[in-house]
């Protein structure tokens, strides 16, 4: 398996590498950064160069939205999406899915809240996608300017307030703001905390039995208070060690 990375990852790339030595297989680290891309070699000649070592998998991430669609069966490896620009992050909704499987034991007649900059998050996108195989109910929070448009949401996703959503939800799953793919966004990180973060105040309306997530990476104190990551009802770290057991079975999966 190779991690071909065209867009810098911890993770993704680290746990695809945990999940394929767990089960006996090897890895190749690509390094975009110190690669023949810096002398003009293009994505695809890059992939061929890959080809033609034999690997089996190539775990993909670039920043375009749209690169799977270029490269896709033009191999003779499969491909894995580890993530294609604001579009899709697919390993990370079944990560997703799995950890709120594991708490609830379903994932039907939930209430889901999405809190940060949906508009341009790939793990949103996915994992809204994923969510219209089960009867449960998303609500979306935060600024304006990061919100889809509600006519382009399904019908079980509406645009709702912070602490109205919080307050009904089983989830409650804070994303971290995208500088790089907005870069007119100005963010004042304290009026930010307290207008949509996860705060002293804040996780008082937590119900009992709900759950905090975040993909990761997250920035302390913008979304999520510092001393709130490892809140007995965040499922924060539990994501990440269910990334390698969901990546193991992705790969399982490819393999057979
Ligand atoms: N959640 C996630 O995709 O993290 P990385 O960017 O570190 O892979």
């Amino acid at each position: 398996m190779a991690n071909l990375f065209f867009e810098h990852s911890t993770r993704t790339k680290f746990s695809f590498e945990v999940a394929v030595k767990r089960l006996g297989g090897d890895t190749l680290n690509f390094d975009a950064e110190s690669s023949s891309m810096s002398k003009g070699e293009t994505l695809e000649d890059t992939l061929s160069t890959f080809n033609a070592l034999g690997i089996d998998i190539g775990i993909i991430r670039h920043s375009d939205d749209s690169y799977i669609d270029a490269v896709k069966e033009k191999y003779n490896f499969s491909i894995i999406n580890a993530g294609a620009g604001k579009f899709e992050h697919p390993s990370q909704s079944l990560l997703d899915l799995y950890t709120i499987q594991e708490h609830f034991q379903t994932l039907e007649n939930l209430t889901i809240t999405i809190c940060g900059d949906i508009s341009t998050s790939r793990v949103a996108s996915s994992f809204i996608k994923a969510m219209k195989h089960f009867n449960s109910k998303i609500y979306l929070s935060g600024p304006q300017e990061l919100m889809p448009k509600e006519c382009d949401l399904p019908n079980y996703c509406q645009i709702k307030d912070i602490d109205k959503a919080m307050a009904q939800s089983d989830v409650v799953m804070f994303l971290r703001v995208q500088h790089e793919r907005h870069k007119l966004f100005e963010l004042n990180i304290d009026h930010y905390n307290k207008s949509f973060g996860l705060n002293d105040t804040r996780i008082k309306l937590l119900k009992p039995n709900a759950i905090i997530m975040h993909p990761g990476p997250f920035n302390r104190d913008v979304e999520i208070a510092s001393h709130l990551i490892e809140h007995k009802q965040s499922k924060i770290f539990k994501q990440k060690e269910n990334g390698v057991y969901t990546r193991m079975a992705i790969l399982e999966w490819i393999v057979s």
